[in-house]
Formats: C-alpha cells, sequence, structure tokens
C-alpha cells in the first residue's frame, strides 16, 4: 500500500477509527501527541491522515482530497454526496430520532404547524415529507435539545446516543428515523484507479471488524 489519504471525523469516531486501523497495522502514534500539524501520517505503512469536521469528510472524499474517510451515517444521509459507502464499521453506534415533551406524540399525529429545530435539515426534511407534512425546519449548529425548551421549536430531529441529554432534560424519543453508525467511504476515482491497494485495506478492515 502506498500513499492513501484518509480523512477521518473529528471527536467521538476518531479514536475508535484509529484503533480500527490499529489492528490492521496502521499506526500514527502522533495523532495522541497535542500536534498542530494538521496531515499525520505512517510512513512505514504509507498512509497519510487528516481529521475534519464530520460535515466536511463526505466534500473531502468526493473531491479525491481524501481516497477514503471515516463518518457517521447520520452525516451521508444529510450530505448526499457523490462517494462509494463500503463498509458499515459498527461502531459510533447511535440512533437519529424525532424527539421533544411527550405532548409533541399528539402535535406530530395532529397535522398541525409545527417547528423542527435540528442539525440536519434534509434528513428532516425527508422524514416527515414520507408522512405528508412540510413542517417549518431551522437548523441550528449544536444543542439542538435547547430549541424545545426555550420555546424556539416544539421538536428536534437530532442523534440519540445513551438518551441522558433527552432525559435530564425532560424530553423523550417520539419516533426512530433510523439508525446510525460509522461508515467507511472511498472517491470514486480512487476505487478505480488504486483498486488493488483499497480493496486489499476494505478487506483487511472487514474482517477485523
Ligand atoms: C449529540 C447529539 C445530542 C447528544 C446525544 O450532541 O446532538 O445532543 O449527542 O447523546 P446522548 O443520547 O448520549 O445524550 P454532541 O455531544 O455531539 O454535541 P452538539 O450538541 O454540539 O451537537
Amino acid at each position: 500500500m502506498s500513499g492513501l489519504t484518509i480523512a477521518l471525523t473529528k471527536g467521538r469516531l476518531a479514536s475508535r477509527t484509529m484503533s480500527l486501523l490499529e489492528n490492521i497495522g496502521i499506526h500514527c502514534e502522533e495523532m495522541y501527541t497535542d500536534t498542530r500539524k494538521l496531515v499525520l501520517e505512517d510512513e512505514g505503512a504509507g498512509v497519510k491522515f487528516f481529521l475534519a469536521k464530520a460535515g466536511d469528510v463526505p466534500t473531502y472524499v468526493e473531491y479525491g482530497a481524501a481516497d477514503l474517510g471515516v463518518v457517521g451515517k447520520d452525516v451521508l444521509l444529510e450530505e448526499k454526496k457523490d462517494i462509494y459507502e463500503v463498509l458499515d464499521l459498527k461502531f459510533g453506534k447511535c440512533r437519529m430520532a424525532v424527539a421533544g415533551f411527550p405532548e409533541g406524540k399528539q402535535l406530530l399525529r395532529s397535522g398541525a404547524d409545527f417547528k423542527v429545530a435540528t442539525k440536519y435539515p434534509e434528513i428532516a426534511r425527508e422524514y416527515f415529507l414520507k408522512r405528508h407534512q412540510m413542517p417549518e425546519i431551522l437548523k441550528l449548529g449544536g444543542s439542538i435539545e435547547l430549541a424545545p425548551i426555550v420555546g424556539l421549536a416544539d421538536v428536534i430531529v437530532d442523534i440519540v446516543e445513551t438518551g441522558s441529554t433527552l432525559k435530564e432534560n425532560g424530553l423523550v424519543v417520539l419516533d426512530t428515523v433510523c439508525p446510525v453508525s460509522a461508515r467507511l467511504v472511498v472517491n470514486k476515482a480512487s476505487m478505480k484507479i488504486r483498486h488493488e491497494e483499497i480493496s486489499d485495506l476494505i478487506r483487511r478492515i472487514g474482517s477485523s471488524l
């Protein structure tokens, strides 16, 4: 293998991704230091890594700045980029859910106008469209649970992992949109041009899961 570049998602998925790569002999100790370097490398394995914000990983992969990437299914569903999703890595498991105060269930059924706060406007729009509903969708950058509490929105569409953020704020899951986990994605041209190396990497990662 030589010179493959992998885009990793900053935050919760990064350390799980590094452990996965370590299992197949790709190491990058520098990742655990407080280096300010943006692109790191395992020279022995000939693999470069960089960390990017979740929502940006599919863009780096689509345009070939990275041959491969690791990112959540939530981001893939939201970003809809022209890339191959080749493996479910089975970590970073959580679910995309509609949540709110328990009364929200009634509101969702009633067909009345309501507001939805989310970091995932596309996923939310599609979910409600399937139910023939077109609520006002408000895009927020984070702390989505705040929106129903302070009266900005009636319900939220957001990631639920342990459920503790909802619980501690008196909110409940009203419906599950879809399960989410980390996925391995590949640039389409890289898959053609570097088919052997990439297939070998996918096979090794797949059998280490
Ligand atoms: C995510 C998500 C929820 C929380 C759910 O937020 O948006 O707020 O985690 O986790 P739980 O079910 O285990 O409580 P994240 O911590 O990524 O930060 P954010 O609110 O800034 O998006």
